[in-house]
């Protein structure tokens, strides 16, 4: 979205960025271990960016009452560190801007909302420069962001965010974009409570450290199940995934990092008929996602909102490859 000057010059130009949720393999990606991450399009972070400001240089997110003035150098919220170094990373400090910024993601919720905070950011000034960057280079430059709010993050929002598929990810390689064979449907329950990512890693981190033989076991035993739902997802095995949801939750819950009211949310989707479920991101609070087919979609999304969810959302992850029958009757036509 843009609009015009008389004059002909671009007043404001919008950047968005989505959602993600990492469907296996959270925690164990830091370890480089593979990871399974797919993009949640319903949920957006919009940047407009003003290049004719009343008030140049400030940043306001009305949604999270925010305010950040680019001068004030006392200020040191992530926010203005992550504003901050894009705008150092895109050198247009002396340039006149000013962003709105608005987001439907929760925060601390395990769905990226740092990352896709920084991308749209980004996007909206690049675009407002007239510049292009790949998802890569968008990728790249978001993971410096990242490395403000984490510490040692795997890169696998900023990724998964930067490219809007479903990506297979491991450290120090390229991610790939993962074939999905046949679409299948998320309920996503959030437990109401905000779980800084950072702090939830560096426990998974001491724990590591005080029994790194044991740590490394349950590191290797997600990676199993990492590649046996990409294997899973490439064939369109779905009803398959839920019981290696189950199985992944159960390895995080015994890394420390389930909590209460993740539980109580996983177990009720399962009694509702969810084909697995498990807790998403960073945990200990924040989100779980549940697997199900379309008859199941309602009973599973009462269950967690009865179990005291805060809210709930249902996605659907598209096929991103030609069916396997209209690939062989079209080999069978040319054959
Ligand atoms: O909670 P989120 O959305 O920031 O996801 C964190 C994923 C971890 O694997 C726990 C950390 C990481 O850097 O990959």
């Amino acid at each position: 979205m843009e609009e015009t000057l008389a004059t002909g010059t671009r007043r404001t130009v919008t950047g968005e960025a989505c959602a993600k949720a990492i469907l296996f393999g959270e925690h164990a990606v830091v370890y480089h271990r593979p990871a399974i991450a797919v993009p949640i399009r319903q949920l957006k972070v919009t940047a407009t960016v003003n290049l004719d400001p009343d008030e140049p240089g400030v940043l306001v997110a009305t949604d999270i009452n925010r305010r950040v003035v680019f001068s004030d150098e006392e200020n040191q919220t992530s926010l203005a560190r992550v504003l901050r170094l894009v705008v150092s990373m895109l050198g247009m400090e002396d340039l006149p801007w000013s962003i709105e910024l608005t987001s439907r993601i929760p925060i601390g919720g395990g769905m990226g909302s740092s990352a896709a905070v920084a991308t749209a950011i980004l996007r909206a000034l690049a675009a407002a420069l007239g510049r292009e960057f790949t998802p890569a280079e968008i990728s790249e430059m978001v993971y410096r962001t990242e490395q403000l709010y984490h510490g040692s993050p795997s890169g696998i929002d900023n990724a998964v965010i930067a490219l809007e598929k479903p990506i297979w990810f491991l450290y120090g390689t390229e991610p790939e974009i993962l074939k999905v064979q046949r679409p299948f449907t998320l309920v996503l329950g959030h437990t109401g409570r905000h779980s800084p990512t950072r702090e939830v890693v560096a426990s998974v981190r001491y724990g590591w450290r005080d029994n790194p033989e044991r740590y490394e076991v349950i590191f290797d035993e997600i990676a199993s199940i990492v590649r046996q739902a990409r294997h899973i997802l490439e064939r369109g095995q779905i009803e398959r995934l839920g019981d290696l949801m189950d199985k992944n939750h159960n390895l995080l819950k015994s890394m420390g990092v389930s909590s209460g009211p993740l539980e109580r949310l996983v177990q009720a989707a399962r009694n509702a008929g969810a084909l697995g479920a498990k807790l998403t991101g960073a945990g200990r609070g924040g989100m779980m996602i549940a697997l199900v087919t379309q008859d199941r979609i309602e009973a599973v999304k009462n269950a967690l909102l009865s179990a005291r969810g805060k809210s709930v959302l249902v996605t659907t992850i598209g096929a991103n490859v030609e069916p396997r029958s209209n690939r062989s009757a079209r080999l069978h036509r040319r054959g």
